[in-house]
């Protein structure tokens, strides 16, 4: 491996996931990474390691750099999976390590993988003397998980958030500077959109503690995809927007069709909605994946969700979709719902339900078709488009 150096003494260790497509349910089209970072001094630690199927390359990484009996610490910033299972593997060979965690990460822990552990708890503001270098911990509860937590490495000013500020990029870069920025700021924005979006709140939270703790940053090393080491403030300026909401005059339209009604109403609402002058994005839901509507959806103030009727209920695509959108709890969308149908109805009565029960704005109106929309039905559903954009419109 080609040694990746952060600063004198800080070595990345992690591994490229270069084929993941699917991270829980999150279509990951440019694989991932899983980023362990070595920190040696007097004493020496690991900060977090990588999936279970990653051990023996986390280890060989380890070994070209220190024998893993030297590993003093190994700190667990986040137990999901993709952290932690090699976790197991690791402790065997550096059988000194103490193991550092918050409260809930112990538990997390012992959860996962047993007691036979020795770990060390750790809270906001608790710090760990290595030799000349401090590390500093911050809690960062359901940024990913509730044991989450952030390591910084106070001397060099580098903050290990683990899964806050990441990307599901694979890249044999491991830096900013390095990668296309355009492609790294679209991986990062897809990232928060699939995985932090319901944490909008404590994101902004998290942000002002770590602002007012007055910790300068001079590198930001995640857990997944590219180290931020030209300009964390990017990042940092973001997230700050994406949790405050910062929303554009944007309509999405998420729909899938079954013989063509739906596909038809769909073009209608758009055209309607992109005569008030607003970004309209059209996705059919067998061309595009809910990872992609849901990093449209990032950015907009209007959702259009159509279906067509299936044995009395909405598409499974859409049902797919919604259970998705609903976890992630976009906020200050007006979300509106079509569909067509041919006896019964229930796809658009279904959706409007699930929308609701989940606390999102529903326009007052909606609209179904039955069979196949005619002229009169096309009007009406470009209307529905202009109405919802017009609603929106700032
Ligand atoms: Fe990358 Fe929440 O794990």
């Amino acid at each position: 491996m080609n040694k990746v150096t952060l600063a004198e003494g800080i070595n990345w260790v992690g591994v490229v996931d270069w084929n993941i497509r699917d991270f829980h349910g999150y279509v990951t089209k440019r694989g991932s990474t899983y980023n362990a970072y070595l920190i040696r001094d007097e004493k020496t630690a690991l900060v977090d390691t990588v999936k279970h199927a990653f051990s023996n390359e986390l280890l060989r990484n380890i070994c070209e750099i220190v024998d893993p009996e030297k590993i003093d610490y190994i700190i667990v910033n986040h137990v999901e999976m993709d952290h932690s299972s090699s976790l197991p593997v690791i402790a065997k060979y550096a059988k000194n390590a103490i193991m550092i965690a918050s409260a809930r990460g112990k538990d997390a822990i012992i959860e996962h993988y047993g007691a036979d552990f020795n770990i060390q708890t750790v809270k906001t503001g608790d710090e760990l003397k290595l030799g000349k270098r401090t590390l500093q911990f911050v809690e960062a509860p359901m940024l990913h998980w509730p044991d989450s937590m952030f390591t910084y490495v106070v001397e060099d000013k580098i903050l290990m958030p683990n899964d806050a500020f990441g990307q599901h990029l694979a890249s044999s870069e491991r830096f900013d500077d390095e990668v296309d920025a355009n492609v790294l700021m679209e991986e990062a924005t897809i990232y928060y959109a699939n995985i932090l979006m319901p944490f909008a709140p404590l994101i902004a939270r998290k942000i002002e503690e770590v602002t007012k703790m007055g910790i300068p940053i001079a590198m930001i090393a995640p857990s997944h995809g590219i180290i931020w080491r030209s300009d964390p403030s990017k990042i940092i300026k973001a997230y700050s927007d994406w949790s405050a909401n910062v929303s554009k005059n944007k309509v999405v339209i998420v729909y899938d069709s079954m013989w063509g009604s739906t596909d038809k109403m769909a073009r209608a609402i758009a055209e309607g909605a992109a005569s008030q002058g607003v970004d309209v994005k059209l996705l059919k839901l067998r061309a595009a994946n809910r990872t992609e509507a849901m990093t449209e959806i990032l950015y907009a103030k209007g959702v259009i969700v159509g279906s067509p009727t299936l044995n009395n209920g909405m598409f499974p695509t859409l049902g797919s979709f919604l259970t998705y959108a609903t976890g992630l709890k976009p906020k200050g969308k007006l979300w509106g719902f079509f569909g067509s149908y041919g006896w019964g109805g229930g796809a658009v009565r279904g959706m409007t339900e699930m929308a609701q029960k989940a606390g999102f704005e529903v326009h007052e109106t909606s609209i179904e078709v039955k069979y196949v929309p005619e002229e009169d039905d096309l009007k009406k559903c470009f209307e529905f488009g202009q109405q919802i954009a017009a609603k929106i419109k700032t």
